[in-house]
């Protein structure tokens, strides 16, 4: 079989950290081209991957016929115009989270997509955590029985410093909501289905970082229903003092039922904590080895870090998704879900109301 040949728009850290090793790792694909819009960054790209097909203008990239697919990793109001471009030009689409600015965009790409008969996927990465893995089968296989509550908190500390266009609401969109929450919304569909309504608390508390002016939330809460019956509480916060960052941070998930209770947390890849009717307390059990890798993945989850390689999974998935001509997972519908969510916040935080969700 040939390679599928994959462009990347959009050269920073999500690309050199996941997008790019990951298409190291799965074999029969390789990078044929490279976009940035910073012609440094693009070089430095450039020099360390060897990819010599290069431009600061993405049309350029997604429209050549060497490219079967574009991964989509700039900040988030480029990525609904990219992905239509390379809708456009016929081309298979990774993108990054949040997908679009709205729910609106978000859908509008979805339809492109299908209509255009081209795979689609959210890089929605921590559905690739095994543990998640491993607790979206305990929930599939009724373990929870009744559901109760969804529970998720977030913790870290990114302080004061300058988040670039992160901290921009034109760029962005949202903060903390659409940088950290969005996960969370998506698993939480991905467990219990839609929300049927909600109310959300989105606030700023550093507004000057570093001399940058920053719009955005760097805390945000959601309370809902879900359709299933079950409550959820999530937060998210990038001022959580003291709290690290990335995997060091606290990163925590929990779900009750009348039938038992589900934990996860952060560093424990390859652990849960059951909760059982009239347990003593909670019980830590490993998962099965053979949730350690997405089906069909390549990658051997004893090399490497753990925490950091179960990312690569997300790349095997898009790449069999396209040799198997199926349906990604998750795809730009679930992006557009997690959207419909997070317009739905920003009004009832706006408005200091419930939202009901169609
Ligand atoms: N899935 C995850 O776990 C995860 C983790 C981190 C970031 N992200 C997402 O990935 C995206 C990128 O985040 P990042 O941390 O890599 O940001 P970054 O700032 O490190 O990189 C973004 C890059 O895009 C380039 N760029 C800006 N506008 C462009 C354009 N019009 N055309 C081409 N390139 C352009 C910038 O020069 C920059 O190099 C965001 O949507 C973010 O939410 C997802």
């Amino acid at each position: 079989m040939s390679d599928i040949r994959i462009a990347i728009v959009g050269c920073g850290g999500i690309t050199l950290q996941n997008h790019i090793p990951g298409i190291a790792m799965c074999g029969e694909a390789k990078v044929t081209a490279l976009c940035d819009a910073n012609a440094s960054t693009l070089e430095q790209a450039r020099s360390q991957t060897g990819v010599t097909v290069t431009s600061t203008d993405y049309h350029e990239i997604v429209e050549r016929e060497d490219v079967d697919a574009v991964i989509i990793a700039t900040p988030n109001l480029y990525h609904g115009p990219i992905a239509h471009a390379a809708i456009k030009a016929g081309k298979h689409v990774l993108c990054e989270k949040p997908i679009a600015m709205s729910y609106g965009e978000a859908s509008q790409m979805a339809e492109a997509a299908d209509a255009a008969g081209v795979r689609h996927m959210t890089a929605f990465t921590y559905r690739f955590v095994p543990a998640m893995r491993y607790l979206s089968h305990l929930v599939r296989d009724g373990f929870l029985g009744d559901p109760y509550h969804f529970r998720c908190c977030r913790l870290q500390d990114w302080g004061s410093r300058d988040l670039g266009w992160r901290q921009e609401s034109g760029l962005a969109g949202t903060g903390e909501l659409g940088d950290m929450l969005s996960h969370r919304i998506d698993f939480a569909h991905l467990l219990y289905g839609p929300m049927t309504r909600l109310c959300a608390h989105l606030k700023r508390f550093v507004a000057d970082r570093q001399g940058h002016a920053s719009d955005l939330d760097d805390w945000s809460a959601i309370l809902a229903d879900f359709t299933n019956g079950a409550t959820g509480v999530l937060e998210s916060s990038k001022l959580a003092t003291g709290r690290n960052e990335s995997w060091k941070s606290q990163d925590y998930l929990e779900i009750n039922g009348s039938a038992g209770s589900v934990v996860f947390l952060t560093g424990h890849w390859n652990q849960l904590q059951l909760g059982r009717p009239g347990g003593e307390g909670l019980e830590t059990i490993q998962i099965p080895e053979s949730f350690w890798t997405w089906p069909g993945s390549p990658r051997d989850p004893n090399q490497g870090d753990p925490l950091v390689t179960f990312r690569y999974d997300q790349a095997f998935e898009f790449l069999d998704a396209i040799r198997q001509q199926r349906d990604c997972v998750p795809s730009f519908w679930d992006g557009a879900r997690a959207l419909q969510v997070m317009d739905a916040a920003v009004l009832s935080a706006r408005e200091s109301r419930w939202v009901t969700l169609d």
